[in-house]
Formats: C-alpha cells, sequence, structure tokens
C-alpha cells in the first residue's frame, strides 16, 4: 500500500515554463478535483493538529483559502484570510515581497487576531518562501504565535523553507 505522502505526490501535476519560461508550475487541482485524494491530504493535517491548541488557521491568497478554511472547519476554529493587497475592506497593515515570478503585497486586517492567539499558517506551496515569511510577519504585528508554516508541497530546491525555519518558524510539508 503506498503511503499517504507518496498518494499526494501523484496527483500534483508539473507544468512546465508556466506562467513565464523557466517555472515548473507545481499544479494541486487534480489533487483538489478526486474527493478521496482530497480528504486523504486534508486527514493529514488534521491529525497533525488537532491537538496544537489554536485559535485560528491563516491561508495565504488565493490557494491557501482552499486548503486553510477547510482545516479551521473541521478543526472548529476561526479562519482568518491573508490577501493580495487592495481585497480586504477594513483597517490593514501590509508586507511586500517577492516571488519566483514577480513581486506582491499581502495585507491583513487589523482585528483578524490578537496578542497571544495561536495560529496554523496555511499555503498549498513554499518556493522562495516570501509568502510565508511576509505572512508570518502580518500575524506577528498583532502580536500572534505563528505555531507552524503547513503546505501541501516545498520545492527545497527554491530554498525557501530553510529561509522560512531560519525566520523561526517550523515547516510542515506533506511532499516536494
Ligand atoms: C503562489 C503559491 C504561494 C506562493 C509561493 O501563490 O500559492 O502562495 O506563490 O511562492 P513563494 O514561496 O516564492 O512566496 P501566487 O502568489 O502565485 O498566488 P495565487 O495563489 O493567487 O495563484
Ligand atoms: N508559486 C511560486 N512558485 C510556484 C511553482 N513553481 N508552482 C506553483 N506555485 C508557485
Amino acid at each position: 500500500m503506498i503511503n499517504p505522502q507518496e498518494f499526494i505526490k501523484q496527483h500534483v501535476r508539473t507544468v512546465p515554463d508556466w506562467p513565464q519560461a523557466g517555472i515548473q508550475f507545481r499544479d494541486i487541482t487534480p489533487l483538489l478535483q478526486d474527493p478521496q485524494v482530497f480528504r486523504v491530504l486534508i486527514d493529514i493535517f488534521l491529525e497533525r493538529y488537532a491537538s496544537a491548541n489554536l485559535q485560528y488557521v491563516a491561508g495565504l491568497d488565493a490557494r491557501g483559502f482552499i486548503l486553510g478554511s477547510v482545516i479551521a472547519y473541521e478543526l472548529n476554529l476561526g479562519f482568518i484570510p491573508i490577501r493580495k493587497k487592495g481585497k480586504l475592506p477594513f483597517h490593514t497593515i501590509a508586507e511586500e515581497y517577492d516571488l519566483e515570478y514577480g513581486n506582491a503585497t499581502v495585507e491583513l486586517h487589523t482585528d483578524a487576531c490578537k496578542a497571544g492567539d495561536r495560529v496554523l499558517l496555511v499555503d498549498d506551496l513554499i518556493a522562495t518562501g516570501g509568502t510565508m515569511i511576509a505572512g508570518k510577519k502580518l500575524l506577528e504585528r498583532l502580536g500572534a504565535t505563528v505555531v507552524e508554516a503547513a503546505v501541501i508541497v516545498d520545492l527545497p530546491e527554491l530554498g525557501g523553507s530553510q529561509l522560512i525555519r531560519d525566520a523561526g518558524l517550523e515547516v510542515f510539508k506533506v511532499c516536494d
């Protein structure tokens, strides 16, 4: 019997040269499309974080919303969206960062969480690590404790997960 991590990895599709030449894009849509695979994936996160004493799951725009909201719902926790610039309507704080294919700014509502809250930070993938580190900085500016950075896919050759660990945040990945 194949292990769950290998099962998940087999359902992540690599699309060459997208969105630009030289990028090997890891596409999680085949994984989401199959209810059995999606459930195996979510159950990996539920098992890991069921006893983590969390208050919130924070998801990074946009693919982190897909995973993060399901994990939050199943663990009976609140969900915090960390959104790309210009999407959140209330008072916000912002962090800029670089990506494998450009740069971006993410924002967080100032009342999204409070000092002492324990938050799990979720996304689909770590490449250069810029997105995760920006999310961590935003949550910490509100005084929250970011418990772990959780993803489906890590691309370790791009160095992002090491940068995140060097910034003091543990990384949990399902596959690479
Ligand atoms: C992708 C991915 C992560 C981020 C990882 O999102 O979903 O959020 O890049 O890259 P990094 O580790 O180099 O920061 P993208 O910004 O492309 O947005 P999307 O989810 O809206 O497609
Ligand atoms: N975000 C940044 N780099 C990526 C990649 N190679 N595949 C999917 N999403 C990404």
